[in-house]
């Protein structure tokens, strides 16, 4: 097939001189925008299309190359090294220049459905409710209105075992993660199991904050408990509603060995329930937090109900680590916004946000349905998994299957999407793309599913 090499151009515009086109190939790759496996030009073409001299090109692939991030195979050029998909790959590339024809990255909720006038007369009410004290320092674990609705929202949709005080409000998971980490390290923890294959952000951050993550397979009744046993780990993070990016929920017989096994190790579940709220065929399972409130801490987003712009989530935390972690939010950042807090507060005691879910989950049934019919027509013998909830499918491959090269050809051919290799640790369980649906039009999916279908049959 043909890669789109004037995309690929596009990319690599702004680069002068030597240093200038290795330096835009390197960005382009870091951020995800020219993907593992994919083929670049061969250096006579680029050099050509670029109107610079071919030792330019050679330059610049050989320092790259050397550098790790591009790979030279004998008979079929360069590519995109597969040690260059590192977890910031997976995330949204910055606004750039680049316009892909679909971007079916997951991750993204339809932020045109964000419900921008409840959210403002929320705002109204809230800020016109809060006394001149309430603008000072807010507690670092959150406001009092917030947790308090907060408790209500999680026992009525999640059957959690939740108080106001158990609440912390965070920017979003990934601080809830954060916290939690350090708290972890310092209570002695030195590594967290994962699941794999699982969210790349979360390794990122997790080694970053120097705990060593430890992949644990997932099946189809979710992460193996019994993977769990043979490490020596003492915390683990888990997607129980519906496993990132496979879509499995954890079956009722795992989520009781999970909670044995924190039991007996002394140990912390980590449940990051990322998109439960989207849930099609039925309505969602419970969160695992109420089997055992005091060994699992509850990790919640607005980021795939609302926007991830808004920073702004909660931690359900009961257990030993809460006074380290609410610590630690206070010295760290003071505490979040107490204007958008107070305004969240006042959409969920409203029924603002139960409305806008109501909304949002036909939206994302409809988009779900458009891109599984046209697949369904069009390329039968590959099955989608995962599909009964959240925002993105799983399409699997035949096994054999290179993901990673197929991603990359659909890339270069203007179809931006990941390999579900991208998200394993060791190997992942069998090839596939994963599809994010949410932020797409019913419209953009069956011809984002359609250019699929022709791009694999080229
Ligand atoms: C598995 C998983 N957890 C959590 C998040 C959201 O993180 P945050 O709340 O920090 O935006 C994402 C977003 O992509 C995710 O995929």
């Amino acid at each position: 097939m043909k890669e789109n090499w004037s995309t690929f151009r596009e990319l690599l515009v702004p680069a002068a001189g030597p240093r200038g086109l290795e330096r835009a190939l390197r960005e382009a790759i870091r951020a995800g925008h020219l993907p593992a496996g994919l083929r670049l030009p061969s250096t006579r073409d680029l050099a050509g299309q670029l109107g610079v001299a071919r030792g330019t090109v050679t330059a610049a692939y050989d320092q790259l190359a050397a550098e790790g991030y591009l790979e030279a195979r004998r008979g079929s050029g360069t590519r995109v090294a597969l040690a260059a998909v590192t977890p910031a790959a997976a995330e949204p590339p910055a606004a750039g220049p680049v316009r892909w024809d679909h971007d079916l990255r997951t991750g993204m909720p339809a932020l045109g459905a964000f419900p921008r006038s409840a959210w403002i007369s929320a705002c109204r009410t809230a800020l016109n409710g809060l006394s001149d004290h309430d603008l000072g320092y807010p507690e670092a674990a959150g406001l009092l209105s917030l947790r308090q609705e907060l408790s209500g929202y999680l026992a009525r949709v999640r059957a959690m075992v939740v108080r106001p005080e158990d609440v912390v409000v965070t920017h979003g998971s990934a601080e809830a993660l954060v916290l939690l980490c350090r708290s972890l390290r310092a209570a002695g923890h030195t590594e967290i199991a994962v699941e794999n294959p699982s969210y790349p952000g979360q390794l990122e951050l997790i080694i970053e904050q120097g705990l060593r993550p430890v992949p644990v397979p997932v099946d189809d009744e979710g992460l193996r408990v019994a993977g769990l046993l043979g490490t020596s780990c003492r915390a683990v993070v888990v997607t129980s509603a519906h496993q990132y990016p496979l879509g499995v929920a954890l079956s009722p017989r795992r989520r009781r060995e999970l909670v044995l096994w924190a039991t007996t190790v002394d140990g912390l579940v980590i449940e990051d329930d990322y998109d439960a709220e989207h849930r099609y065929d039925r309505p969602a399972l419970a969160a695992l937090q109420a089997l055992a409130p005091g060994r699992v801490a509850y990790l919640g987003t607005t980021s795939k109900t609302l926007a991830p712009g808004l920073r702004l989530g909660w931690l359900v935390l009961a257990g030993q680590h809460r006074a380290t972690v609410v610590e630690s939010k206070r010295l760290h950042d003071r505490g979040n916004s107490v204007l958008e807090q107070a305004g969240f507060a006042e959409l969920l005691r409203s029924g603002g946000y139960d409305r806008h879910l109501r909304s949002t989950r036909r939206l994302y049934r409809q988009r779900r349905d458009a891109l599984l019919s046209e697949l369904a027509a069009r390329v039968p013998a590959w099955q989608p998994i995962g599909i009964a909830a959240g925002l993105h499918v799983v399409l699997r491959l035949p096994a054999g299957t290179d993901d990673r090269e197929l991603a990359g050809r659909l890339t270069g051919s203007g179809i931006l999407l990941a390999p579900l290799s991208a998200y394993a640790m060791t190997a992942a369980p069998f090839p596939g793309l994963v599809i994010g649906y949410g932020n797409v039009s019913a419209g953009r999916l069956r011809s984002a599913a359609a250019a699929i279908a022709e791009a694999l049959s080229a």
